[in-house]
């Protein structure tokens, strides 16, 4: 039995080597693969694979995403029913978010693009000092990723909010669930978004959202392009209502070369780069879930197919 690798040609060797580092024995191949699709008991994906091709493999008992997210392979038609999917959940991945997240949060909070706007005209100015217990970030999404970096910014003396599906609670952070959302957005100078891109996610930072902020809130999007509507986005910057942000995903990805987020004087942005999966880092995770999925044991970090997440 083998497992199917279907990801960038620059990132295939690094996967091969992780997982043969931990199981030498292990039968790996390349998508696409032209061999007897029997063969294949699992899938390891990211991005730009035909869903369709998991449809050949009479065998595929587990499918795994390269990544935190699984929209790319819960989008129509979705894996064959019956495949349980997996999804990583990685140390490295979630303190490279948010380092992401404390960046950006830190760039506005202290001013950053004014001071570089300053020294670009040799403005010798003093800006008003920005008072970290009144800046107040607002965190969609407190999973593996929003609740480790709602505590860091706790660490940091931020007064933290973060909006959760299911009421949650987290140590130092005001927390609030489905129709709450509104209560928290009132309250939100910088607001962060950390879901997973679903049915129920998408389109969610449009025009009502990003006018219940206050006026001159800040936006960063780690999480999907689709989450946000980009037209909305680009209003409320121009006009005042929002006063940055900083984004790392967009849809479609690339950003397409004449879009005005680009040059955008209020918009700081990273291609897709705020957390990268590192495959020596999350081996382990897929090697465990492999030999969970031979044994018919529970599944380590499952995607629950109803919720999309
Ligand atoms: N840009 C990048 O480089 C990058 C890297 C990695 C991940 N990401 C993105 O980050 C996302 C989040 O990752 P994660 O590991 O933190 O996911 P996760 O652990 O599944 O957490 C998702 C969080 O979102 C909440 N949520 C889901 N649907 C909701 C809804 N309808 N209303 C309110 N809250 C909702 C969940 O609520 P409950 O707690 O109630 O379940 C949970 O708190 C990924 O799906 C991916 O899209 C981006």
């Amino acid at each position: 039995m083998a497992v199917l690798l279907s990801t960038k040609a620059a990132a295939v060797g690094d996967w091969e080597a992780a997982l043969t580092a931990l199981d030498p024995a292990l039968v790996l191949h390349r998508h696409p693969f032209a061999g007897d699709p029997s063969e294949i008991e699992a899938v390891v994906m990211w991005t730009g694979h035909d869903l369709a091709d998991l449809r050949r493999y009479p065998n595929l008992r587990l499918v795994v995403s390269m990544g935190a997210g699984v929209d790319h392979l819960l989008k129509p038609p979705g894996p064959p029913p019956g495949v349980p999917v997996a999804r990583l959940v990685d140390t490295r991945l979630t303190q490279a978010m948010s380092e992401w997240v404390l960046l950006n949060v830190l760039r506005f909070h202290r001013q950053d693009p004014e001071y570089r706007a300053q020294q670009a005209a040799r403005i010798w100015h003093e800006l008003p000092a920005p008072d970290t217990a009144r800046r107040r970030i607002g965190i969609l999404g407190l999973g593996a990723l929003g609740a480790d970096a709602a505590r860091k910014l706790v660490a940091l003396g931020f007064p933290v909010s973060g909006w959760s599906r299911r009421p949650k609670a987290i140590e130092g952070v005001a927390t609030y669930a489905g129709q709450d959302l509104a209560i928290m957005l009132r309250q939100t100078d910088i607001l962060v978004c950390l879901l997973p891109l679903t049915p129920a996610t998408a389109g969610l930072i449009n025009k009502d959202l990003l006018w219940s902020l206050p006026r001159g809130a800040y936006l960063l999007n780690a999480a999907r392009g689709a989450h946000m509507s980009a037209p909305c986005v680009l209003r409320a910057l121009d006009r005042g209502q929002l006063a940055g942000a900083a984004l790392d995903v967009f849809d479609p990805e690339p950003l397409p070369a004449d879009s005005p987020f680009w040059t955008h004087p209020k918009v700081v942005l990273t291609p897709h780069a705020a957390s990268v999966t590192i495959p020596s880092s999350v081996a382990p995770q897929v090697i465990e879930n492999l030999r969970r999925a031979r044994s018919g044991e529970s599944l380590l970090n499952l995607v629950d197919p109803a919720t999309g997440y």
